[in-house]
């Protein structure tokens, strides 16, 4: 009886000191995707016994158990504005995209930092165990963890790509690691390798001459400390990134960068009634139509419009489409929906493609569940998202400026009726599914080791202390080079004196030849003068 007293006693406090621990979560960008990563892991480390306080622009309508929200809906006042361009970004350039990311950053740490519950929390005398900041535009805000000198996990919502890389000194050579906002494949030519090159370069300047200074001085503006913002930028204990060899490249990943793509994905769930009996009854299959949650379908031209509807109307097949509003002019098979629950959609047997905007979660999605797509990329990451599934056999990309009737006619008999995307993208969802550990078990066990630990130095690289110049080996290139030069001129300074010592002591020896010729002629000349 002692014996068991003991032993449950043991059991609880090794369940303790793992559990329940104090953590705050920081996701600032008001976008669902940014949510939804954010949120699912929130929900995983309450569920196992943490104290979580979650900051984000979307609390939650009944608070939950272990869980408590700290509002900053103001954010998505501010950012409706944004919003409203994303159609446009493409063509703004890449000076264009980067003062977009100044200011929406600017907006973003602004009204956390301003907000009264967040001020509120700042003065109180609570302590974390760990700070994990979903990292979109939001640097400054890791003065937050500083404040509570907490270790830093950052959650990427993207891989592991120039926006974060340089954080913790990750390799990721221009020559196969494509720009996460390009349309180049891991399979570059010269010419893209070359242009590769100049473009993550020139950003990276970018960054550092108009984006990072601004969240430098947000720092110093919020943050009472002597400790720089770049202090702490490069002292993140930990990375996760949403990527996944199934889904993403096979690039390099220094120790504290975990990949952990498909975790906010899981199993079906039911269907409500009338959705559940509609793909049931769909004999001849679904094809699903979402643009995400940023892009409203209502934001495509009237063309645009009627192109897709146009196309539609020729398939055997039903259309769910995700619209936000009503479209009398589309044909029967068509079926309108302000909201569906596209994970559990995607999971039904019935479901034969995906018309997507190419978003990340929404590519993960479809390879979770095995169903190959169509993209109609926009801006941001989804050019390239729609690039790899393209190269890797189960997506179409309809780039929206050559969208027409025909055009779309063609991807979807493509995708519908060529079985390769199907047998391409349900052989990506087994490599999905076959993992050491679950995503998100991953994610929970990499946080509570540096909870465990308090902070992650030991899988720092020590990259981040070298300069870039020494990072690159450019110094120890450019010394070689300039020692191979002085070597090359030396060698070539001599051969030189010896081909004019050579030319010197041939012509000597000619001119000397000639003149004992001319004398021995002479000689000759003379011989007969003298001998005779
Ligand atoms: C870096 O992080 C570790 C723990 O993660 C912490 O102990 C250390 O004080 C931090 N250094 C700075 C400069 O903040």
């Amino acid at each position: 009886m002692n014996y068991l007293f003991v032993l449950i006693l043991f059991w609880c406090s090794l369940q303790c000191s793992v559990n329940s621990a104090q953590i705050l979560v920081i996701s600032s960008m008001p976008a669902h995707s940014h949510y939804t990563l954010a949120f699912r892991l929130v929900k995983e480390l309450a569920d196992r016994n943490n104290q979580v306080t979650f900051i984000s622009p979307y609390p939650q309508k009944t608070q939950a158990k272990n869980y408590r929200d700290i509002s900053i809906e103001e954010t998505i006042d501010f950012t409706r504005e944004f919003k409203k361009t994303l159609f446009e970004l493409d063509g703004m350039g890449f000076i264009g995209n980067k003062l977009i990311d100044t200011e929406l950053g600017t907006g973003l740490v602004e009204h956390t930092f301003k907000n009264s519950e967040v001020q509120k929390l700042l003065n109180s005398d609570e302590s974390f165990d760990v700070v994990i900041i979903e990292h979109f535009l939001n640097e400054a805000l890791i003065g937050i963890a500083h404040h509570f000198n907490a270790p830093v996990v950052f959650l990427a919502p993207v891989a592991s790509c120039a926006k974060n890389n340089y954080l913790f000194g990750n390799p990721s050579p221009s020559s196969y690691v494509p720009d996460l906002l390009g349309s180049f494949t891991k399979h570059m030519n010269f010419w893209q390798r070359l242009e590769n090159f100049l473009v993550i370069n020139y950003n990276d300047i970018l960054r550092e001459i108009l984006y990072i200074p601004k969240q430098r001085e947000l720092f110093k503006k919020y943050v009472k400390t002597n400790l720089e913002l770049d202090d702490l930028l490069y002292n993140i204990s930990l990375m996760l990134t949403t990527s996944h060899p199934s889904v993403t490249d096979a690039v390099p990943h220094l120790p504290n960068i975990i990949e952990i793509g498909g975790y906010h994905v899981s199993p079906p769930k039911d269907l409500p009634r009338d959705l559940q009996e509609y793909m049931d009854n769909a004999t001849d299959g679904v094809v699903l139509f979402s643009m995400g949650s940023n892009l409203k379908s209502k934001d495509l031209t009237l063309d645009v419009r009627r192109s897709i509807l146009g196309a539609f109307s020729k398939l055997k097949e039903k259309v769910l489409w995700k619209f936000e509003t009503d479209l009398p002019e589309a044909s029967p098979n068509v079926k309108v929906m302000k909201w569906l629950p596209q994970q559990d959609i995607l999971g039904h047997p019935n479901i034969k493609a995906f018309i997507t905007h190419g978003g990340l979660l929404s590519t993960i999605e479809a390879v979770y569940y095995g169903v190959p797509i169509i993209g109609i990329p926009v801006f941001g990451d989804q050019r390239n998202n729609m690039e790899a599934a393209v190269s890797n056999g189960y997506g179409v990309s309809v780039l929206l400026q050559d969208l027409t009737e025909k055009t779309f006619s063609g991807a979807l008999s493509e995708i519908l009726n060529n079985p390769k995307y199907r047998e391409n993208v349900q052989k990506r969802s087994k490599l999905m599914h076959d993992q050491p550990v679950k995503p998100i078990d991953s994610a929970v066990y990499w946080i509570e080791h540096v909870i465990r630990h308090k902070g992650a130095p030991h899988l720092r690289s020590v990259a981040t202390e070298l300069k870039w110049y020494q990072r690159e080996m450019i110094d120890i290139i450019v010394f070689l080079m300039a020692v191979t030069s002085v070597i090359l001129v030396t060698i070539f300074l001599l051969l030189k004196k010896c081909v004019k010592l050579i030319m010197y002591y041939s012509k000597l020896k000619k001119t000397t030849s000639r003149n004992k010729k001319k004398n021995k002629s002479k000689e000759n000349v003379n011989c007969p003068l003298k001998y005779s």
